[in-house]
């Protein structure tokens, strides 16, 4: 059992997070703008863009792992130079708070979109499904925050890496436990409107992971990180695509400027590669869409 501090704990993936550090009996701090009922965690209410105030909740509580998730989740939510500025000091300040306050451990959360797919100037990736060694190409203001919270993260164990194991994750798109039912997504429509309109869930080029399971891959690296590179980047997603068609057709489909390497993948198989996730920490996804997918009239051609 440790004292871990999970930044945005109260938000769509932090809730899952927090109840999976809870689950394996971890003493767990959310430190968040928002309180949400029902989580199980303390829940301390700070800015962390508030270095000093930041650093102060962390010497209070003196963590030994630091799961770091706030940001501004949503690429265009506020104009790229608030969206870059926000996540990166947001990182900057959490890091110091970790490094003073002696934490052992501390897991970041990029995102997939660093590879930069729907690039207004094109895009097509060198080879599918891509892993954790394709370049990153960020064309819009959150895509170049995780960039920049990667290559920190990378500084950051050359500087400290000496007594800090640090890790990175891209979640893919989160879909939480509720929202198999119907509850409305980050996006707002449903996982099953995702699924019968194919083109929403392209621009996440089909990828997606259950909420639980990327709990599950923030448990197992907290429970593993002294054993792995320090600094490894993985991907978290479910190995197939969030799509009724074989991949290669939906990708044919719609996204004509990936067709090229359409052929490399087989029957239903994700875009993305969470293959090192599974080599280095045994973790794999164990919800995927066609079990979890909640059937209602409405959602019986969504049953693949
Ligand atoms: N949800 C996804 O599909 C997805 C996919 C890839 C990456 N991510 C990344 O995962 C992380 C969590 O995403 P999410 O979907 O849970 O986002 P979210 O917006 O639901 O939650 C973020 C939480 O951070 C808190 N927060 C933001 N700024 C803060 C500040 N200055 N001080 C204190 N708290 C602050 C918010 O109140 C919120 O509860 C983010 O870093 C996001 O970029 C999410």
């Amino acid at each position: 059992m440790s004292r871990i501090i999970v930044t945005g704990g109260a938000g769509r993936l932090g809730r899952s997070v927090v109840a999976a550090l809870a689950a394996e009996g971890h003493e767990v701090t959310s430190l968040d703008r928002e309180a949400l009922d029902g989580l199980p965690a303390r829940q301390v209410a700070v800015d962390l863009l508030d270095a000093g105030a930041t650093s102060a909740v962390f010497s209070d509580i003196r963590p030994a792992a630091v799961v770091h998730l706030a940001a501004i989740a949503v690429p265009g939510a506020l104009p790229d130079p608030d969206t870059y500025r926000i996540n990166t000091q947001l990182v900057w300040s959490v890091l110091q708070a970790s490094l003073d306050a002696g934490a052992e451990k501390m897991l970041l959360a990029s995102s997939p979109t660093v590879m930069g797919y729907h690039s207004p100037s094109g895009w097509k990736p060198d080879y599918l499904p891509l892993d954790e060694d394709h370049p990153v190409a960020p064309w819009n203001g959150y895509g170049a925050s995780k960039v920049a919270m990667e290559q920190i993260v990378q500084m950051a164990v050359r500087q400290h890496g000496g007594r800090m194991s640090f890790g990175v994750f891209r979640p893919c798109y989160v879909i939480a436990p509720e929202e198999w039912a119907g509850a409305p997504t980050q996006q707002g429509h449903t996982v099953a409107e995702r699924i019968s309109d194919p083109a929403l869930s392209a621009v996440a080029l089909f990828n997606y992971v259950d909420a639980r399971d990327a709990g599950a891959f923030v448990a197992a690296w907290v429970e593993r990180a002294a054993d792995v590179p320090n600094g490894s980047t993985f991907f978290v997603g479910a190995p197939d695509a969030l799509c009724e068609s074989d991949t290669a057709t939906a990708i044919r489909s719609f996204l004509p400027a990936a067709a090229g390497a359409a052929d490399q993948l087989t029957g239903s198989q994700s875009m993305f590669s969470s293959a090192r996730a599974e080599e280095l920490l045994g973790w794999r996804a164990r919800h995927l869409w066609r079990d979890e997918l909640v059937r209602t009239p409405d959602t019986a051609g969504a049953t693949g």
